[in-house]
């Protein structure tokens, strides 16, 4: 690894926003409001399960007051609309997750759109993802918002630049794009059908990876001194994929052995070789998700009482 690749310490960002967010959740406290967050579990599914825990303990620590809903797999999706309205009719309820994935017989679109804009504190609503679209003030999808903080808050520049993004979920694509739209990059957004992917990737000041693809993006796809943000969370559990991923590492290798996995992201650890900065996988972008979500249950909390949120920074023009 060459020495001038900055590496973005998701980690270190995510702890500086969950300690703004434990500094509002105390000023709300001591005006006697209690922010709270529902995270709706259906069934069991175990990276999900993960998932939700962290969600918990993360917002015990910060001062919100959280709960989980197990329904069942065999749940309806009439019996999810109730479940839904009974939380959006709660006053102690600011925020409402429901977990993705959900189980295939569910109107997952119909649940989304059912969750009041007001508490959609995953941005995943139609009114929130327009309001993203028009530039106007809005709960916003954790993810991308993750990245935008981490962009902003170490003092990446945006405007003027070319962000290429790669995917085009509804989750992570579309919005970051969106967001960096906003933010004035000039935006490209590449997927699965698009031709030539190489001669857009060599070309961005600011690589957003977020296909699901173990090391997709190779340093031959990489502009020098570009910033590289990756999505990806791939789990490796094959030696000889550790090996071509992480060639001469030690630490990976020892880390296979105990673990019998590792993570690498969409981009090849070699390409991070030539960024200007990046973050790494683990310990990048993965960190800021939960950090985000607590911060939008924190403005939701505030906006839904008429208390100014502060704005997302990084969305304005
Ligand atoms: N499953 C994977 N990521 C997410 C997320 O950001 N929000 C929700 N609700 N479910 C997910």
């Amino acid at each position: 690894m060459n020495n001038t690749a900055r590496v973005l310490n998701g980690v270190e960002i995510a702890a500086q926003i969950k300690a703004e967010v434990a500094d509002e959740a105390r000023a709300l406290a001591a005006a006697g409001i209690t922010p709270g967050l529902a995270v709706v579990l259906v069934g069991h599914v175990a990276a999900s399960e993960i998932y939700v825990r962290s969600k918990v303990k993360a917002s015990a620590e910060l001062g919100i007051r959280s709960e989980m809903l197990t329904p069942p797999d065999s749940i309806t999706t009439d019996e999810m609309l109730a479940l839904i309205a009974e939380l959006n009719a709660r006053d102690d309820v600011d925020g409402i997750l429901i977990q993705l994935p959900l189980p295939k017989h569910v109107d997952t679109r119909r649940l989304l759109e059912a969750v009041s804009p007001q508490k959609d504190v995953d941005g995943f609503h139609p009114i929130n993802a327009g309001r993203l679209l028009s530039g106007m003030p809005a709960l916003q999808p954790c993810t991308p918002g993750g990245i935008m903080e981490i962009l902003r808050r170490s003092g990446l520049p945006v405007a003027g630049q070319h962000a290429v993004v790669l995917g085009r979920s509804d989750i992570v694509g579309k919005p970051v794009a969106m967001m960096l739209l906003n933010a004035s990059a000039t935006v490209t957004v590449c997927h699965s059908k698009t031709v030539n992917i190489k001669r857009y990737t060599r070309d961005a000041d600011i690589l957003v990876a977020a296909i699901g693809r173990p090391g997709f993006v190779t340093a031959e796809m990489v502009k020098p001194g570009a910033t590289l943000i990756d999505v990806g969370i791939n789990r490796l559990t094959d030696a000889a994929e550790v090996a071509r991923f992480f060639p001469g590492d030690e630490t990976r290798a020892a880390q296979f052995v105990a673990r019998g996995s590792t993570l690498v992201g969409d981009i090849h650890p070699a390409a991070f070789e030539l960024a200007g900065a990046y973050t790494p996988v683990p310990k990048g972008v993965g960190a800021l998700t939960i950090a985000m979500l607590m911060h939008n249950t924190v403005k939701a909390a505030k906006a839904r009482r008429g208390m100014a949120g502060h704005p997302p920074a990084a969305t304005k023009a």
